[in-house]
């Protein structure tokens, strides 16, 4: 009989997103450094294209709740990975934080997170307009770094199509992002929302009109991941993300087990050792259980059908619970869902992504409660006068014009970049915090997190009874 076995021809690489998006997205960001450093050698051992090991919310957390110094991080695992790229997510202008930042603060953090270790920026903006991450990605370039240019994948309805989110939509972004500089081009699909045949159109577009490397992110929470993963595979897309199993699956993303074993003996074989992973795999599980209170287990399904009804990402409806449950009006959840969908559409179908998802929701809970815009947030406001950047559909104008009647910021939509709006921050900022801040890297958290991280300060820094502080 003929030897009819398939040399991998085209392997896949994979991405490990265990030391961030994974433990984000099920432990509540929770995991600490000490924990990761048992299996880093292994792990870079393994023969990932990458390893996302910071930014989203890491930086928060860290020194919120885990007191550990959030610099610190890729630095410490850098002695243990030294092979492996590391990669980090970043909000363009809002960097790891929750407000738009001035272009000095984008400039210096960005040349810090070189200098610590990172290697790959996967730099996204939530509204998908590029000019809020300019000033980013310039900084990246200059530092000699990778640009990972992000579409941020929303839809209107169940599938790909439709007025806005089309493939005509994802090519023109991608081609945006490609005369930007990008190294290669990121498809981010935060909610779970790709399904695997519109995978495989997309996909096979993108490699089509583009020529950088296509990389597929995606959440297990719909239940499509891994069919999306094998479709977009089948397409040709140069790289997946994954965890490990401990930290898969849920509202994480696949498992890189399964998808190792499904590939092997194929032309898209990965060059991952399947036992290895098993390994390590099974060294989580030892660490996991303490981190298992993190995990949601207010249903039985571990995944969330809402996403498939309306479009809405599941972080954004236990938010939207939580809210009600406070007013007492959880029993009206289900308007409310129907009202983010009309909500959306007024405000040119954003997609649901932070921090706009939260402003959605926020000012669809007034429309049902207190009737449609009767009460208005200031940052819907700030989202109708062009402060976030452009939505993808215009706002109807004379929506625009009852919504900015008197508002104290502008009643004109600017057209402009953001963040032209924004005065130089840095030196103001080093007169007020004054020596609490004793290195630029303390000074950019505070700057980012002006409360939790000057609780923090006081604790990295302990004085003394005698009112010294300590060195
Ligand atoms: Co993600």
């Amino acid at each position: 009989m003929k030897d009819t076995k398939i040399v991998p021809t085209n392997p896949i690489k994979i991405q490990d997103n265990t030391f961030r998006d994974g433990h984000q997205s099920i432990y509540a960001t929770r995991m600490r450094t000490e924990d990761m450093l048992p299996i880093a050698e292994e792990m870079d051992n393994c023969g990932f294209y990458a390893m996302e090991v910071w930014g989203g919310a890491t930086f928060d957390t860290m020194h919120r709740f885990l007191q550990e110094d959030p610099w610190m991080r890729p630095k410490v695992l850098k002695k243990y990975i030294t092979k492996t790229p590391f990669s980090m997510l970043i909000r363009g202008q809002n960097l790891v934080g929750y407000r738009h930042y001035a272009d000095d603060v984008v400039r210096a953090f960005v040349d810090k997170s070189c200098e610590i270790g990172i290697d790959i920026f996967r730099c996204f903006d939530a509204l998908n307009d590029y000019r809020n991450i300019e000033t980013c990605v310039q900084r990246i370039k200059d530092n000699g770094k990778h640009f990972q240019g992000v579409l941020c994948y929303s839809l209107t309805d169940i599938r790909l199509g439709g007025d806005v989110y089309n493939l005509n939509y994802y090519v023109t972004k991608a081609k945006e992002l490609e005369k930007m500089g990008a190294d290669s081009i990121c498809i981010k699909d935060m909610a779970g929302l790709l399904s695997p045949y519109d995978a495989y159109d997309l996909v096979s577009a993108l490699k089509k009109e583009i020529k950088l490397p296509i990389h597929l992110h995606t959440h297990y929470t719909s239940g499509m991941a891994s069919m999306s993963y094998l479709k977009a595979i089948e397409a040709g897309v140069d790289v997946v993300d994954t965890c490990l199993a401990p930290f898969a699956l849920r509202t994480s993303m696949p498992a890189v087990e399964p998808l190792v074993a499904t590939l092997t003996g194929t032309a898209r074989a990965s060059n991952l050792d399947l036992h290895k992973l098993l390994q390590l795999s099974e060294h989580l599980e030892e660490i996991a259980p303490k981190y298992n209170h993190h995990l949601a287990n207010h249903k039985l399904s571990i995944i969330d059908n809402a996403v498939l009804a309306h479009q809405i990402p599941g972080g954004m409806i236990s938010n939207l619970a939580g809210q009600l449950k406070e007013m007492k009006a959880l029993h009206r959840l289900g308007e409310i869902c129907d009202e983010v969908v009309r909500t959306r559409k007024d405000m040119g179908y954003p997609p649901l992504v932070t921090p706009v998802s939260q402003i959605i929701g926020a000012q669809a809970v007034l429309n049902v409660l207190f009737g449609r815009y009767v009460r208005v947030s200031n940052q819907l406001k700030d989202l109708v006068l062009g402060l976030y950047g452009k939505t993808p559909v215009p706002i109807d104008a004379e929506l625009t014009r009852k919504l900015l009647k008197n508002y104290k910021r502008g009643q004109e939509p600017i057209s402009g970049r953001p963040a032209d709006q924004l005065a130089p921050e840095i030196e103001e900022a080093r007169k007020t915090i004054g020596n609490l801040a004793r290195t630029d890297e303390d000074l950019l958290g505070w700057i980012l997190f002006p409360q939790t991280m000057e609780k923090y300060l006081h604790t990295k820094y302990p004085v003394d009874t005698t009112g010294k502080v300590s060195a």
